[in-house]
């Protein structure tokens, strides 16, 4: 666990990280991004980890790769890619960089190291797990394949290197539907979220058979909780991501990726949205979409919020926190990861 007095106390030594309106002013360019959901005094305490990391990653020649779900701060201020899963996972494999540091949660970071093992990849915390890829183990990947023999394999990226190296390939929820509809069997084993895998099936003609795992953030919206807000609220445009129940789905104007959501938004700019997805999402696209009012409430991943712009500048200024992947494991996984990035290239995806 990250000892954080012992990270404030090296930041203090070699950082000036006092909050400065002065250079909340220099800055505000970057602050013009998210000026609608951060205040003014929360920039100011922000600017000075935002300088500081921006000329540290120059002298690393380190790239960072936000997912969607990072907070604003991180989303526009120093990330350089951000994305969902399946586009932070193609852009590790294209970025020229030394240094990956991965804004995100730990499968996205040893996913981008069995892409790019050359490379230094950088958790800001190990601790920034996921409910999916706890769920299942690689011995559970072998489990289904004895229960349904023959049928293949197809992993969520949020599964760890071992799960990933166990399975035939894998898919996000960019891309699920696509791939198994692409997997030359009439059964199609899923793993780890049920969910995704239900809500796969009801779009595919593959029967889906799957492991019972779920995200903690996206099981707890109900389709009731829906459908009363609908009735306050008439107007407002429902969309969800794919780790919702099938009855949420079902509730829902649209769903997708949860870059899929930004797009719909983008594109349909209804007068009122409820992202049915992580917190963060509705915060890092409001600026952008002034016309559209985000209806509350959303659930916040607590994973995702262990990435803080403090624990980011450190695991730069001291290069811990650098993700290994066994060689053996790491190949047997790439296939996996590669297949699918292959396949969604040729699908354009
Ligand atoms: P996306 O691939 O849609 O970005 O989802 C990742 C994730 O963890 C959602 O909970
Ligand atoms: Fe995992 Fe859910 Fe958090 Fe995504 S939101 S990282 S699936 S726990």
């Amino acid at each position: 666990m990250l000892d954080i007095p012992h990270v404030r106390s090296v930041l203090a030594e070699h950082y000036d990280l006092t909050p400065s309106p002065e250079l909340a002013e220099e800055m505000k360019d970057i602050y013009d991004k998210m000026d609608r959901v951060v205040s003014p005094a929360d920039w100011a305490i922000y600017a000075p980890y935002v300088k500081a990391i921006n000329e540290l990653k120059k002298k690393r020649n380190a790239v960072i790769l936000g997912h969607n779900y990072m907070t604003p701060e991180i989303f526009h201020a120093v990330s350089d890619f951000v994305g969902d899963s399946l586009q932070l996972a193609m852009k590790a494999t294209e970025v020229d960089a030394d240094v990956i540091v991965q804004a995100g949660v730990h499968f996205m970071a040893e996913t981008s190291k069995i892409l790019s093992p050359e490379k230094i990849v950088l958790m800001p915390d190990m601790e920034a797990g996921c409910s999916l890829a706890e769920s299942i183990t690689a011995e559970g990947v072998e489990e289904m394949r004895a229960k349904y023999p023959g049928a293949p394999v197809v992993s969520y990226v949020n599964t760890t290197a071992e799960v990933k190296a166990a399975s035939d390939i894998c898919c996000t929820s960019a891309n699920a539907v696509q791939i198994v509809d692409a997997m030359d069997s009439d059964t199609v084993i899923m793993t780890p979220d049920q969910f995704l895998a239900q809500n796969v099936a009801n779009q595919s003609k593959k029967k889906v058979v799957y492991w019972p795992g779920s995200c903690i953030v996206h099981e707890l919206y109900t389709a009731d909780d829906l459908r009363a807000y609908r009735e306050m609220d008439p107007e407002v445009k429902i969309i969800a991501h794919p780790e919702c129940t099938p009855d949420v789905v079902a509730e829902s104007d649209f769903t997708g990726s949860t870059s899929g959501i930004i797009k719909w938004v983008h594109d349909n700019k209804p007068a009122k949205a409820m992202l049915v997805t992580e917190c963060s999402m509705a915060s890092n696209i409001a600026d952008e979409l002034p016309e559209v009012e985000f209806a509350k409430p959303c659930n916040m991943c607590p994973y995702m919020k262990k990435i803080t712009l403090e624990k980011i500048l450190y695991a730069l200024h001291t290069m811990e926190g650098q993700v290994e992947v066994d060689p053996e494991i790491a190949e047997k996984a790439r296939l996996s990861v590669q297949r699918m990035i292959d396949l969604s290239r040729k699908l354009g995806l």
